[in-house]
């Protein structure tokens, strides 16, 4: 496996896949691999020639007074990993080449961004959406991997591809959880003894509507309320977002009559994580 930080010479090698007829899968991600990370990897490995990983932390989706210089980072943690689980090329371009002074192009999905993460992260998704635009650039894959965890960026993500024709497969693959139902996260790492302990809230507080939904109830404030109970009664957490939406546009819902996306954001300290179910009625 490889590591190649400069772009001029990561397109070569780009360029020499593609003269050979070989595909190329991508996972693009910020780094501080985990499982998750690892099933998106695996996932290329079988449909691809070539398994390509980015790892960038890209400053553009971060806001002020967010983790950005905090962001765990450990190239040769995750270079061990990523061969682990098949990946041929790790992809690590520099900020100031990603970004030069001069820079000035931003790439903006409208009204998907504007809820959930979006309202409570400003200029989020647009930094998602430009990072990813300029990656799947020098990138070309045939095949791009996302995971469900991050709900909202795979559906921005996937309006964009279409919108803009760029014409390769987006596939979104089953959020990892540790076995206590905790979502993995590469930000699960900044929580204390206690918070991890807390956290765990989250996907039962999912698992509570679900059930409820599963007995019959449809009424979406209803299973909003039973989620914020349930996760009230933990101290140590703040909630951000419950939302109960329809899992194609994200609009919100008074009535669960198809397809919904149950999604959170929760503070533990410093740490704001999110999790996520779909439920089909
Ligand atoms: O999901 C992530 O890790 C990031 O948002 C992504 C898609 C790599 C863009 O920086």
């Amino acid at each position: 496996m490889e590591i190649i930080r400069q772009i001029t010479l990561f397109k070569e090698k780009i360029k020499e896949a593609r003269r050979l007829g070989n595909s190329i899968g991508f996972v693009p991600t910020m780094g501080f691999l985990h499982e998750g990370h690892l099933s998106l990897l695996r996932q290329a490995r079988a449909e691809n020639d070539l398994v390509v990983l980015s790892i960038f932390v890209n400053p553009l989706q971060f806001g002020a007074g967010e983790d950005f210089e905090d962001y765990p980072r450990d190239l040769e943690r995750d270079a061990a990993l990523a061969v682990s689980a098949g990946c041929d090329i790790i992809f690590a371009p520099a900020t100031r080449d990603m970004y030069p002074k001069d820079y000035a192009t931003f790439v903006e999905v409208e009204r998907l961004t504007s809820g959930l993460c979006g309202a409570s992260r400003l200029g989020h998704f647009r930094g998602v959406t430009t990072v990813v635009n300029k990656l799947f650039n020098i990138v070309t894959p045939d095949r791009a991997y996302f995971g469900q965890k991050d709900a909202q960026q795979a559906i921005i993500i996937r309006r964009m591809a279409k919108d803009l024709n760029m014409g390769l497969e987006i596939d979104v693959l089953p959020i990892i959880r540790e076995a206590d139902g905790l979502a993995m996260s590469s930000r699960n790492s900044y929580l204390t003894q206690a918070e991890r302990k807390s956290a765990t809230v989250l996907y039962r507080s999912l698992c509570l509507a679900n059930e409820s939904i599963a007995a019959g109830e449809r009424n979406a404030g209803l299973i909003e309320q039973l989620i914020r109970a349930a996760i009230d009664s933990e101290r140590l957490a703040h909630i951000d977002y419950i939302a109960v939406v329809d899992a194609e546009n994200l609009l919100e819902l008074d009535k669960i009559e198809k397809r919904v996306l149950i999604a959170l954001a929760v503070r533990f300290g410093k740490t704001r994580l999110i999790d996520n179910i779909i439920v089909e009625v």
